[in-house]
């Protein structure tokens, strides 16, 4: 049930992106754009969708800022695996950007994915110019040197650390490289509505570290077929990842304590939101 919730999510969300990109110029920096955004589980589509949906805003408006973050998130993606960053060629079971074009068509896509996500969030079909200034704001700090930008470069900067990096270090790390995102999806619902976005923010906290503590832990056990990217290089690289500091066991204790949070910071809201108690299991369950 919830699997084919999250598949019509990821159709939806993709129509959505062909539409926008028929409209651009007929350039390899396009295509790759469309290469890019091309599959993936649409996890944080979905959040923006659902969360949406909990407090009454149309699909005709959540739609723009569901394709919105995924644009964001691929653009993300697309710059992790350059050569100078995680120095990936397999991205969603197809070669990467730089590996299908070269690394100068993938800074630019990556680029232009960046501001097609703010072009999104603020298109007039969302509502107000205050919501769809508020959802790019809050876009902007969410994905800059406050929230993605921040998590990527501590990334980075771990794997050439000379002492390992504490709990608190590599919580702050994932908080922003992969925390922030889900979390602004997980808002974004409440956001539109002008609703209390707090207990939202309790439970995208909780279900992004697991997803990322799921990451880390499908990079050392997933099959890399099935995971669509290379696995086993966290460890090589010098990765800080919740793995590399509590063990495979540690790991997986944790994000199971983090997935009942995720759905205990629910409390307030009806069985309407049991898709996203399901999104919390799903999280740590997944195989890719
Ligand atoms: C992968 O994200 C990168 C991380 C932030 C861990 P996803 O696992 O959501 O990737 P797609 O979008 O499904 O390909
Ligand atoms: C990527 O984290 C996070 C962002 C792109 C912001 P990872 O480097 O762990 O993601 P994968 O494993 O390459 O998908
Ligand atoms: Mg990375
Ligand atoms: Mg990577
Ligand atoms: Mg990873």
């Amino acid at each position: 049930m919830f699997h084919e919730r999250l598949e019509q999510t990821a159709l939806r969300v993709t129509a959505h992106f062909d539409r926008v990109l028929a409209q651009m110029a007929d350039q390899p920096v396009v295509h790759a754009m469309g290469h890019a955004t091309n599959g993936g589980k649409r996890l944080r589509g979905f959040l923006v969708l659902e969360t949406a949906r909990l407090h009454g805003i149309a699909f005709s408006a959540a739609i723009w800022p569901a394709t919105a973050i995924e644009a964001l998130h691929a653009y993300s993606l697309v710059h992790d695996d350059l050569p100078c960053m995680d120095d990936d060629d397999v991205r969603r079971g197809a070669p990467t950007v730089h590996r299908k074009w070269d690394e100068a068509t993938a800074v630019l896509a990556g680029d232009a994915l960046q501001s097609l996500a703010f072009e999104m969030v603020t298109a007039p079909e969302i509502g107000s110019g205050g919501i769809r200034a508020e959802l790019a704001r809050s876009l902007a700090i969410a994905s800059g040197a406050q929230g993605m930008v921040l998590g990527q470069a501590l990334d980075i900067a771990a794997e050439t650390a000379k002492t390992p990096l504490t709990l608190q270090e590599i919580t702050q790390l994932q908080q922003g490289k992969t925390g922030a995102l889900i979390s602004w999806a997980a808002m974004a619902g409440p956001r539109m509505a002008g609703a209390d976005t707090a207990p939202l923010a309790s439970y995208a906290s909780a279900l992004g570290l697991a997803f990322q503590i799921a990451d880390d832990i499908l990079d050392v056990e997933g099959d890399a077929e099935t995971v669509g990217k290379a696995t086993g290089k966290d460890a090589d690289a010098g990765k800080a990842t919740f793995v590399s500091l509590l063990g495979l066991d540690g790991a997986k204790r944790r994000a199971d304590d983090l997935v009942q949070s995720a759905c205990d910071a629910l409390s307030v809201y009806s069985v309407e939101a049991e898709t996203l108690r399901d999104a919390a299991r799903f999280v740590v369950e997944r195989k890719n």
